[in-house]
């Protein structure tokens, strides 16, 4: 429908590529697991799939360069269409099938994956969309069979794209080469998934690797663990076991008897796996189910037993969203013994208003909550198609987003999940309100507030003991807490903006349901 000479933008599209070493990590990319803390994870990588593809900010994840930049294909968008061998008419260069991708080592390492980005040519220049350019994502394309480079040689990879998913996928062509006939070709495709294995890690979301890989979130745990069984003999449930990690440490510290209940059944299936790995296969059982659907005879401690402990790590980013209020008061009151210990036993939300401008996923701001005559009043007409979620808390990273704080931090909500049974605080209808009366600290208009918790993982012996974690990092001190923690993010809620003034202060409506917690306006 254009005409013959017409310029088209960009006019071709160049796919770069280079080789990286990604190691385990607490952020959203999932490097393959090994040893945490002192347990074999490995089993857990069937929820990889065989070569997982991620979406990542190349700059916000941990990695290590191993080879020059390459130019994985190039796509004319303006040069005359070719005919194929099968007759189709494609854009020149868009022959993705069977690509071969040369990449020369720089450093002596392990290629553990290829990342990805376009490169679009522009009139006065390229556009890149590499890894200086803060508002776009680079793919990283994990290969099944990690590569041994050595400085100065080249690595041959064969690659494919999948127009379905978008997904360039990747196998080393010397380790990885199919096998030569008459044995049966298991690898046709390169770098295929296969549709187990795809099944499989389709089931479990990507939060898992961070928060298995955060060490001090694991050593927090694994510390509350020991001092629980120091204090007798226990029976453990462990609620919520994902891998079966907490489980194992509950084990490990001298467990009389452990049962992990995990409603996700692949997941559950998988620690059976990890716990066998580990030795655990007879001292830890597995219950595939909602605890909220158990009783002590379905929950099957030996001879109708009741749990001495109620372990969970049931947490999102805005504390209460994965339903720790209604999990654990059910547990207490439906299947544990009478002054069980309770691990977390309490947990702080903290808050933040701030001003937040409008910046690069993932910040969807509605429109509603933009500063008048900021320039992105301009698009409220995109308001319509904003998903409805930005009503609720999104998930970021605080330290990679821009924003003015408004207030210093102060404290939302107080939680005792440990609470006396017969206490309101240990209701599972549990929610409240709050008029929060904050100190503004800057002058402007407000227009979110940015919240995170702080979690005491043992009963308190002491009033004004501190925290065991936060999980704003920069907010540890200032919140009392010991240690950080990572594999969190900060949740940020959008409000109508309110124009708020230095040395004045402002009531900031809060409240909470069992499952979230959530902040109506500011009243100036
Ligand atoms: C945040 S993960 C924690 C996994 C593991 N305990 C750890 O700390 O590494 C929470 C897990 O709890 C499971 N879960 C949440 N509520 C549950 C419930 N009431 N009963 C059983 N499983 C639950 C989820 O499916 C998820 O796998």
């Amino acid at each position: 429908v254009i005409a013959p000479d017409a310029t088209v933008l960009p006019s071709a599209v160049s796919v770069r590529a280079l080789g990286v070493t990604i190691p385990a990590q607490t952020d959203l990319v999932r490097a393959p697991l090994g040893t945490v803390s002192g347990f074999d994870l490995s089993e857990f990588n069937v929820f990889r799939g065989e070569a997982p593809v991620d979406l990542v900010r190349l700059s916000d994840v941990k990695h290590a360069t191993v080879t020059r930049e390459a130019e994985l294909a190039r796509v004319s968008l303006q040069a005359p269409l070719v005919t194929g061998e099968d007759g189709e008419a494609r854009l020149d260069g868009m022959n993705l099938e069977c690509l071969a991708l040369d990449l020369e080592a720089i450093e002596d390492g392990e290629l553990t994956a290829v990342a990805l980005w376009t490169d679009c040519q522009m009139v006065g220049g390229v556009l890149s969309g590499g890894e200086g350019r803060r508002s776009r994502r680079q793919m990283v394309s994990f290969l099944a069979t990690p590569a041994r480079v050595t400085r100065g040689s080249t690595v041959r990879l064969r690659g494919k794209y999948d127009p379905s998913t978008g997904h360039f996928t990747f196998v080393n062509a010397e380790a990885d080469a199919p096998p030569p006939p008459p044995k049966p070709t298991t690898t046709t495709t390169p770098a295929g998934e296969s549709p187990l294995a795809k099944g499989v890690s389709a089931s479990v979301e990507r939060w898992h690797f961070p928060m298995i890989n955060d060490e001090r979130r694991n050593r927090a745990y694994d510390a509350a663990i020991q001092k629980c069984m120091a204090s007798g003999s226990h029976k453990v449930v462990d609620i919520g076991g994902g891998s079966g990690l907490l489980a194992m440490m509950a084990a490990r510290a001298g467990a009389e008897e452990v049962i992990t209940v995990e409603r996700v059944g692949d997941m559950a299936e998988c620690a059976r796996a990890v716990l066998a790995s580990n030795g655990f296969a007879e001292k830890i059982r597995v219950v595939h189910g909602s605890s909220l659907d158990l009783t002590p005879e379905t929950l099957g401690f030996a001879d109708g037993a009741r749990p001495t402990v109620v372990l969970s790590e049931v947490l999102d980013d805005g504390l209460l969203g994965e339903g720790v209020i209604p999990t654990v008061a059910h547990a207490r009151r439906e299947l544990a013994a009478p002054g069980a210990l309770v691990v977390p036993a309490a947990a702080k939300v903290y808050a933040m208003v701030v001003s937040m401008p409008p910046q690069p996923e993932p910040i969807v701001m509605p429109a509603s909550s933009t500063p008048v005559g900021g320039g992105a009043s301009r698009w409220s007409a995109y308001d319509t198609l904003r998903p409805p979620e930005v009503k609720k808390y999104t998930s970021v990273r605080a330290d990679r987003v821009k924003f003015t704080p408004f207030s210093a931090p102060f404290e939302v909500f107080g939680f005792d999940f440990d609470a006396p049974l017969d206490d309101p605080a240990s209701m599972a209808d549990y929610s409240r309100e709050s008029d929060v009366v904050v100190d503004a600290t800057a002058s402007g208009t407000a227009n979110a507030v940015v919240f995170w918790f702080t979690l005491t993982l043992n009963r308190p012996t002491e009033e004004d003991a501190p925290a065991d974690l936060c999980t704003y990092p920069a907010m540890t001190a200032t919140c009392g807490a010991v240690e950080s923690s990572r594999c969190w993010n900060e949740a940020l809620q959008f409000l109508t903006p309110a124009s708020v003034e230095a040395g004045k202060s402002f009531v900031l409506k809060a409240a909470h349901s069992p499952t979230r917690v959530f902040f109506r306006d500011i009243i100036v």
